[in-house]
């Protein structure tokens, strides 16, 4: 057998890339105030900023959104979706949403009370933020290992399961429901085993809590059980994905990420529980419950997507892509979350730039570097992201310097990726010639967006 995995599709129809210089790409990031985000998309070569939303729909897809139906009420694409989620999920109630934060936002008020608390694996910013908005705490409690980034294990989204029992005996009136990221991305797009999965659930279940994934990148997580876990080897990545439906009682799904579309995303739950004042809040800030804030047109895309985003080709060929840029920089001696996750690789800034004070922002200026030396946007995890600037003037800095680079899906080739790991470890090579920044201008909350830079 060749040992090349190639990518499982072929190109119909193509986006041209403006190339740009070195000098070019100076101006424009002096225009853009030091800040990635602040750039134009057509001034990136190789947009690794999301996976969110940024993928390639199949010609299938495609196809299928001719067939959208958009009538305001009971439209068929609606029906069409509903019956691909229910063979997924196995759960009776589905609930269609603009995008992840919006399913979050309307599950938690429906379901959530101010003074209560939901343990996570790790709650994603938006799911964080939606649950403090409502007063109710969101307590991380992901395994040791977990948190340390060089470390080999098979499942660093594991929660821990030993924290959570403690907390289930001393606060369970304060718990409505836990939750569980798969894969966990803020903590590197690792992944969660079945095994976990199912006594996380036995728990809860013990104290009366229903169990709610953050379902996102759930083909990417049963990808790595079938590869990881004992006794799933041979098991179809359907059958894991039902498997890991089937231990939880409903989801807030992104469908931008293994729904393999643009725009979408749902709430599945198994129970009547919570339906009425989902669907009223819904109706309040979504739209009607057939179409949840969706065109018929992307609810057809979607219930092709989800089938798509659990082929197995896809899948071995998606794990792989992020495996190969990480022995790449292995060989480059670069640290990095490790083992690389499903979307991204996630690399160490302080193994590049050890020297660089944080008060520098080293994963900011590496992002920096990476654009100016081959025009690829990255997305800083460290200090500028999660520092915070006190009222005193002082600041407080985060304990990783990471830099992420997520991978769109289907949508880069293997040269893109070669390309990447050259620019990479020559950044590397001239990391002396790196320069920090200082925030100049900075909002207070969410300050990575907006802020204003100047070099150090
Ligand atoms: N949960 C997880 C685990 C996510 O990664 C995201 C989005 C969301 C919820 C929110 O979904 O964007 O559709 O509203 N993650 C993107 C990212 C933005 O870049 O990691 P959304």
């Amino acid at each position: 057998m060749p040992k090349t995995l190639i990518e499982p599709f072929r190109i119909k129809s193509i986006e041209p890339i403006r190339m740009t210089t070195r000098a070019e790409r100076e101006r424009l990031l002096e225009a853009a105030r030091l800040n990635v985000f602040q750039l134009r998309a057509e001034d990136v070569l190789i947009d690794w900023l999301t996976d969110s939303g940024t993928g390639a729909m199949s010609s299938r897809q495609w196809g299928a959104i001719m067939e959208g139906d958009e009538s305001y009420a009971g439209a068929r694409s609606f029906y069409r979706l509903e019956a691909v989620i229910r063979g997924i999920t196995g759960m009776r109630h589905f609930i269609p949403t603009h995008q992840g934060r919006a399913a979050e936002k309307v599950l938690f008020s429906a379901a959530c009370r101010s003074g209560q608390l939901v343990p996570n694996n790790s709650h994603f910013d938006t799911t964080r933020a939606n649950l403090e908005f409502l007063g109710v705490e969101a307590v991380d409690l992901v395994i040791a290992e977990g948190l340390q980034p060089a470390l080999l294990h098979p499942f660093k989204g594991n929660i821990d399961l030993e924290r959570v029992a403690a907390l289930l005996d001393a606060q369970a009136d304060r718990i409505p429901f836990g939750m569980i990221t798969v894969t966990n991305n803020t903590g590197g797009g690792q992944p969660v085993s079945m095994a976990n999965l199912r006594a996380y659930a036995t728990l809860l279940k013990r104290h009366g809590k229903p169990l709610i994934l953050d379902a996102c990148r759930f083909s990417e997580n049963a990808m790595f059980i079938k590869m990881r876990e004992p006794g799933y080897a041979d098991a179809p990545i359907r059958a894991i994905v039902q498997e890991m439906f089937s231990l939880a009682d409903g989801c807030t799904m992104s469908a931008k990420k293994d729904g393999m579309v643009n725009i979408g995303g749902f709430i599945v739950l198994r129970s009547d529980e919570w339906m009425e004042a989902v669907r009223n809040l819904l109706i309040l800030t979504e739209g009607f419950p057939t179409y949840g804030g969706l065109a018929g047109r992307d609810l057809e895309a979607l219930a092709v997507g989800l089938e798509e985003g659990m082929e197995e080709d896809y899948l071995r060929y998606r794990l792989r892509t992020a495996e190969y840029l990480g022995e790449r920089l292995e060989a480059a001696s670069i640290g990095f979350v490790r083992p690389t996750g499903g979307h991204a690789v996630y690399i160490d800034a302080r193994t590049v730039l050890p020297d660089m004070p944080v008060a520098q922002y080293p994963a900011w200026a590496l992002c920096n570097a990476l654009y100016l030396e081959g025009g690829i946007r990255g997305v800083e995890i460290g200090s500028v992201m999660f520092g915070r600037r006190l009222d005193d003037g002082t600041e407080t800095y985060h304990s990783m310097e990471l830099l992420r680079l997520a991978f769109p899906r289907r949508m880069y080739t293997q040269s893109h990726f070669d390309y990447a790991a050259e620019v990479i470890a020559d950044v590397k090579q001239h990391a002396r010639s790196i320069r920090g920044v200082r925030l100049v201008r900075q909002p207070r909350q969410l300050r990575h967006f907006t802020c204003e830079c100047a070099w150090a």
